[in-house]
């Protein structure tokens, strides 16, 4: 009898425990964060996370009467595989809520479809090849995309006496994507394509490619890489080589001065004209909320970037969805409430656009300038409510 009694007691005991799981897992929603955290695009992670730590500093970290826990994992770099593996882990393990993050558009290419078999929503808080929103009904994308900050310094430069451009992208999604983009509006407000080249990923040599662009003598470069180390590379190669002399303007998207590595890429960068939808010297009240909060919980070493805002706005986009769905994580209730869902970033309105879950929003022509507090991409134009034009 004695032992009948023991067994009882332990299937009390067990279904207790269950009961106290079960009101753990009530309380508790769970992000994934799958982020570059070492290697070459160790900022991407940093940046992200720096970010998504603002927001929660400084509204808190429970939404809905439910506290919110950040599950990080590190990518290490462009590695759809191991994305693909986190993600798994992270669902069938951690069993996550949402996941987060993305820096480079492999990883999240390649963690699409366990979205879309999980049921779980998916935020991008970087990535921005085009296609990617349109490869889960569960993902929502808070950054922006290639073609949508591309087009505004193609018709820019078209406006502007450039008439000849030689076009340098990183040969993957974005950097297509870019080089697409460029072409067409350049083409379309009159100007002319003298070449095309696109350079690797991983370990790019800089120093051909900069030469054969000199040799055909364009007005002008339009150019992008990923943001980081990559920049400060080509940067040195553009100043060695005299382009700057040699009359051969330089053109961008923000991701080349990108607040992070301006500092370090600095005064070649003076005079650098880019399209971009975050400036760290934005100027508005939530924008220096956000910058002062981000030195608060980073510290002042490094500065925040767009990645860092992509962060911040992935979570004001989760706790206001999930202030709608009442703490429900359903995976089409959550996606749902963000449709539509319009917020003052630290870079401007921005809303997710209900038809593609991509972000509408400002793209700013800016001009690299010394200030006082060092060099700043400073708005100069801005074309408000812009779209991936491609969608
Ligand atoms: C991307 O991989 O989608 C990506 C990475 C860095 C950028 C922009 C896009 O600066």
């Amino acid at each position: 009898m004695k032992w009948i009694h023991a067994v009882r007691s332990v299937i009390a005991g067990g279904a207790i425990l269950a009961v106290a799981n079960l009101a753990q897992a009530q309380g508790v929603i769970k992000l994934g964060l799958i982020g570059e955290f070492s290697g070459p695009f160790a900022q991407y992670g940093q940046q992200i996370y720096g970010g998504m730590k603002t927001y929660m500093k400084l509204h808190g970290d429970t939404v809905a009467g439910k506290k919110i826990e950040v599950i990080q994992k590190d990518v290490g770099g462009p590695a759809p595989d191991v994305a693909k593996r986190l993600a798994q882990e992270l669902v069938t393990r951690d069993k996550v809520d949402f996941l987060v993050g993305f820096g480079l558009t492999p990883n999240a290419l390649a963690v699409a479809p366990i979205a879309t078999e999980a049921k779980v929503p998916m935020v991008i808080m970087n990535a921005a090849t085009s296609i990617i929103t349109t490869k889960s009904p569960y993902i929502v994308r808070v950054s922006m995309t290639l073609p949508q900050i591309t087009q505004p310094i193609a018709f820019w430069a078209a406006k502007n006496g450039v008439k000849r451009v030689y076009t340098v992208v990183a040969d993957y999604g974005p950097g297509i994507d870019a080089e697409g983009a460029f072409i067409k509006a350049f083409k379309d407000g009159g100007g002319e394509i003298v070449g095309s080249v696109r350079t690797p990923l991983q370990n790019p040599e800089y120093a051909p490619f900069i030469q054969r662009v000199k040799d055909a003598k364009p007005d002008a470069i339009f150019l992008f890489l990923p943001a980081g180390e990559q920049g400060i590379a080509f940067m040195k190669g553009y100043k060695e080589r005299g382009l700057a002399e040699a009359g051969i303007k330089l053109l961008a998207t923000g991701d080349i001065t990108d607040d992070g590595v301006l500092e370090a890429m600095g005064d070649p960068t003076l005079g650098l004209i880019t399209s971009f939808h975050y400036s760290a010297a934005h100027d508005s009240p939530e924008n220096k909320a956000f910058v002062k909060a981000y030195g608060e919980v980073n510290g002042t070493k490094l500065r925040p970037n767009f990645m860092a805002v992509g962060g911040y706005d992935g979570m004001a986009a989760i706790y206001e969805a999930l202030k709608k769905t009442g703490g429900s994580t359903d995976g089409e209730k959550v996606v749902a409430a963000m449709k539509g869902l319009k917020l003052v970033s630290p870079r401007g309105p921005i809303m997710i656009d209900p038809d593609t879950r991509d972000v509408v929003q400002t793209i700013y022509i800016r001009k690299v300038e010394k200030t006082s507090g060092g060099l700043y991409n400073i708005e100069f134009e801005k074309l408000p409510d812009q779209k991936d034009p491609g969608k």
